[in-house]
Order: structure tokens, then C-alpha cells, then sequence
């Protein structure tokens, strides 16, 4: 089966975005890395600039006046690199509705809790708020509303009385380079469908 092209979106530390990158290089994940785009000038992530055999594109949101031109500039980037999948690997930018429906079924999320439990921003702190047994995470198919969108698959961690957010969200980081590895493992061997918004694994 011909390999797909996935191109990488992170802002930050990027330790899902390596996660992806080593499992497309070791063959567990079916596709090539044709790209890594972020959003913000410091990023760890552009650390790996140097070692990783892929173009890498910074895309400054603060050398864009307005969202709407961030996003023209986003989408022109990422059209010119033809991806099949583009994985949003801790991207904190919400992407337009124009964008994500012109890539609908081909854009997956990774989130830090068990959707559709603790959207946006500080999931774990959301969980630990909530008085939660169990968290996780979840990657998703993207869609027009935050966070939402039909989810591919999910882990669970314990969340223990003396959890502070960052034990917690180091937790929940073992399993979302699991989830993740593994749900973009599916999409390129072929394995996901949409069934009226949920995701179906075919054999
Ligand atoms: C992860 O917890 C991800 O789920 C969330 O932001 C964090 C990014 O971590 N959206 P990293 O940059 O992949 O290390």
C-alpha cells in the first residue's frame, strides 16, 4: 500500500509530533512525514529542524494583522505540500471552518482528556477540578467546532488524590503518544470510516 504523505502542525514542545515523526521512521506507521508547520518562533519543536530529514515551516501569527490572513498563509502552505493526513500534534491554533471542511476527514486532533468531557484549554486542570477518577485522552477527527468531531480512539490513566496538573498531564502524555501513533496508523492503512460521525476500525 502506497505510503501516505502527513504533514505535522505543533506549537510547542512537540512530543507528539516526535512521536509520529520516529513511528513513520521504524515503519509502525504507514505514511512519510512530508512537513512540519508551527505557528510560534521558540518552539522546542524547531530544535529538531537540524536532525529531522523534512522541511519545516515557520508560519509567525504575529506577522499576520488579522486570523483570517494567518489562515490564508496556513492553507497555502499546507495545499502546496499535498498532504493526505495532517495531524494537529499540539497545534494551539484554532484552524478557520473554510479550512478544516476543504479537509474534513483528512485533519485529526490529539486532545489531553476523554471527549467530550473537558474542551479548550487545561484539560487536566479541568479533570482534576471535576473531581475525576479516570482521565485521558482522545484523537479525534476535526470538524468546525473546537475539540469536536468524530473520535478515532481514546486511553484512560487513574488520577490519583495527590495529583498536581503536571503528574497528571505527564500521565496522560504516555498514553497520548500511544493513542496517536496508533490512530495515524489507521488512517494509513485505510482502516477509518465515518459512519454518520462516529469512526469505524475495519479489519
Ligand atoms: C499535549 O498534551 C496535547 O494533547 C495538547 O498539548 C500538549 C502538547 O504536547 N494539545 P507536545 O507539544 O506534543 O509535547
Amino acid at each position: 500500500m502506497t505510503k501516505k504523505k502527513v504533514l505535522l502542525l505543533a506549537s510547542g514542545r512537540g512530543s507528539n509530533a516526535s512521536a509520529l515523526y520516529e513511528a513513520m521512521q521504524d515503519g509502525r506507521i504507514n505514511g512519510i512525514p512530508v512537513g512540519l508547520i508551527c505557528d510560534i518562533p521558540q518552539a522546542q519543536i524547531r530544535q529538531k529542524e537540524k536532525e529531522w530529514d523534512i522541511p519545516f515551516f515557520l508560519v509567525d501569527r504575529k506577522e499576520y494583522p488579522t486570523k483570517g490572513a494567518f489562515n490564508k498563509k496556513i492553507k497555502m502552505q499546507v495545499d502546496a505540500l499535498h498532504p493526505d493526513l495532517i495531524c494537529l500534534a499540539g497545534f494551539m491554533r484554532i484552524l478557520d471552518a473554510d479550512f478544516v471542511r476543504a479537509y474534513e476527514g483528512r485533519i485529526i486532533n490529539i486532545h489531553p482528556s476523554l471527549l467530550p468531557s473537558f474542551k479548550g484549554l487545561h484539560a487536566q486542570r479541568q479533570a482534576l477540578e471535576a473531581g475525576v477518577k479516570v482521565a485521558g485522552c482522545t484523537v479525534h477527527f476535526v470538524t468546525p467546532a473546537m475539540d469536536d468531531g468524530p473520535i478515532i480512539t481514546q486511553e484512560t490513566v487513574p488520577v490519583y488524590e495527590t495529583d498536581t496538573e503536571d503528574t497528571l498531564a505527564n500521565r496522560i502524555l504516555v498514553k497520548e503518544h500511544l493513542a496517536f501513533v496508533h490512530a495515524v496508523s489507521l488512517f494509513c492503512n485505510d482502516q477509518l470510516e465515518i459512519c454518520e460521525s462516529r469512526v469505524v476500525h475495519r479489519k
